[in-house]
């Protein structure tokens, strides 16, 4: 086998997966740099965090990448083109950090609507609300209005109807924040789901142990990448870092450890 017949597969499997790529992209309000020179990839089958805290620039890069936002300098390609394509928003899902349901639609509403906006229609459109309200635990709240959920359920709903569209990438700003422990895991088990599906997702969080738990790579965010690797490479690396999550308010707090 030639050299170009053992590359090629490999160069060809790599390219195709590579769903973001983002180069050197700086974004300032006024004199506040929020992003310097960020460049990050996120390839199909994979889960990636955007983990840092408070002001890091998450946010702000996030918003870069699903198009609300314009950088000063640098490039953004999502699925082989701009952010703000309009193909590219069809195969993106989307949970913006300060974001809530139509409090006055159901919950059936809310994800039929969500993807009536995204151009679903039809049998296509009612079977994947059904199924995905099923995965979700809202099936028997179909007919509920958003505003008698729980916060935990609310999130879940946002989930559903970043996903009415069947998304190749799937960006949540803060998807987990203030949720208890068992509807934590339930959105973890999702995204772990959806990444054996082989969509491409990126998280922020400002949780170490969710970071490590999911993700396949980790892009430690201050202003700039500070650091960039898998879970056991950013532990071992910050390994003397401990995070303590008060689960019933959400809050963290970073010490430093003692060895
Ligand atoms: N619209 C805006 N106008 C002015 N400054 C902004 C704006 N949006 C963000 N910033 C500033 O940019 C910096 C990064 O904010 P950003 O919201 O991206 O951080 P973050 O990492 O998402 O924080 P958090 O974890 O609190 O959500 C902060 O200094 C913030 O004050
Ligand atoms: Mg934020």
């Amino acid at each position: 086998m030639t050299l170009r017949g053992i590359f090629y597969p490999y160069f060809v499997s790599s390219v195709m997966g590579l769903l973001l790529k983002i180069s050197d992209v700086w974004k300032s309000f006024g004199n506040v740099v929020a992003n310097e020179g960020v460049s990050m990839e996120v390839r199909s089958g994979e889960i990636v965090s955007l983990l840092g805290p408070n002001g890091a620039g998450k946010t702000t890069l996030v918003m870069q990448i699903y198009g609300e936002l314009k950088p000063d300098k640098g490039k953004i390609s999502l699925l082989g083109k701009s952010p703000t394509d309009s193909l590219v928003k069809r195969r993106m899902g989307v949970i913006p950090q300060e974001c809530s349901p139509y409090s006055d639609l159901s919950v059936w509403d809310n994800v039929y609507y969500a993807g009536r906006l995204k151009g679903v229609k039809g049998h296509v459109l009612r079977t994947t609300a059904e199924t995905l309200l099923q995965r979700l635990g809202l099936w028997e709240k179909r007919n509920s209005l958003a505003d008698e959920l729980s916060g935990g359920m609310r999130r879940k709903l946002l989930i559903g109807m970043a996903l009415i569209n069947q998304p190749d990438f799937v960006v949540l700003d803060e998807p987990t924040v203030g949720l208890d422990p068992s509807s934590r895991r339930e959105v973890w088990d999702l995204l772990q789901e959806l990444r054996k599906e082989g969509k491409g997702i990126l998280l922020t969080t400002h949780y170490l142990d969710e970071a490590e738990k999911l993700s396949d790579r980790i892009y430690f965010l201050n202003r700039k990448v500070i650091y960039a690797g898998t879970p056991a490479e950013i532990k071992e690396k910050f390994s003397d870092w401990y995070e303590v999550v008060d689960y019933s308010t959400g809050k963290s707090i970073r010490v430093r450890g003692t060895r």
